[in-house]
């Protein structure tokens, strides 16, 4: 741990998306372990309470939860609002909350692909740019949750592996932008993690078969973020994998890509 870190625990206050199951819980977690106090959100109220209630057993202070659909344009006011009634100011964002959909694109429902791009791409981006202020001032840091999907184009998986691109892209760019302000951004890409991500995604359960437990994810996230690592993959194989689109033709992995989708779908 180093002397940024020490500095940017007790004092700081982040702001997890998606926090009431899978990864972002996990993250919400080990925030509160090194002394963060948290802003959690998502739409499921009872499981962020309990969150909120595990937590405040053990840190000084109880999180505040925000209730929200953030595939809707209009929650990012109410956040925003709802942490300046509580006089808090964001200065880590965690954008995690997003969803999947497997499955050929034209067979999928349309709205719901696009409902992705809202929560996946245009929620994330939104939330970002109107903390930024907040962030800077703050010299705080930003973790957008992309995924090793961000690599490679995915048939069977396109809306999905295309938001993760954009997810790792901005991500990157913005960490060359607001290096001089002294704030880190990362892009978070796990591989397949257990959490409640498959049975959103249509998966059959033989999908999470080698799946990693997310609190190592979580882990490997936080320590990767105050490290100022811009881009964190957990684990090797997955690290290996990520690679692959600089030595193996593009054509060859959308093959790979295809049939292991086709195979994972529920
Ligand atoms: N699991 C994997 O294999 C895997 C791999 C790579 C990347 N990822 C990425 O990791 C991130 C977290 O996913 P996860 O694996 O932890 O899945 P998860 O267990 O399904 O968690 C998703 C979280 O997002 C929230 N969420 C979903 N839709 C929302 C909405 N409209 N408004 C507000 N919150 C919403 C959910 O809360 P509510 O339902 O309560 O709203 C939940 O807290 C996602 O961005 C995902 O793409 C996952």
């Amino acid at each position: 741990m180093n002397a940024d870190i020490h500095s940017q625990t007790a004092q700081s206050t982040v702001l997890i998306t998606g926090a009431s199951g899978g990864i972002g819980a996990d993250l919400a977690r080990v925030f509160a372990r090194h002394g963060h106090r948290l802003v959690l959100v998502a739409r499921s109220q009872h499981l962020l309470d309990a969150l909120a209630d595990e937590i405040s057993a053990s840190a000084q202070q109880r999180p505040l939860i925000i209730v929200a659909d953030l595939a809707q344009p209009q929650s990012i006011d109410d956040i925003l609002e709802k942490c300046a009634q509580a006089n808090v100011r964001i200065s880590i964002l965690v954008n995690n909350a997003g969803f999947g959909l497997t499955g050929l694109a034209v067979d999928l429902d349309a709205n719901e692909q696009i409902e992705m791009i809202d929560l996946n791409v245009r929620t994330l981006t939104a939330l970002t740019l109107r903390l930024l202020p907040d962030i800077i001032q703050t010299r705080g840091r930003i973790m957008n949750v992309a995924s090793i999907a961000a690599f490679f184009p995915g048939p069977a998986m396109a809306v999905y592996y295309a938001s993760k691109a954009f997810v790792l892209s901005f991500s990157q760019a913005l960490s060359v932008e607001l290096r001089p302000h002294r704030v880190s951004v990362s892009a978070l890409c796990p591989g397949v993690t257990a959490s409640g991500f498959q049975l959103r995604a249509g998966m059959s359960l033989a999908a999470v078969a080698n799946a990693m437990p997310s609190m190592i994810v979580a882990e490997a996230g936080y320590k990767g973020l105050m490290a100022g690592k811009r881009v964190i993959v957990p684990g090797f194989a997955n690290k290996v994998f990520s690679l692959l689109p600089r030595f193996v033709p593009t054509s060859w992995l959308m093959a790979a890509i295809y049939r292991i989708q086709a195979k994972r779908k529920s």
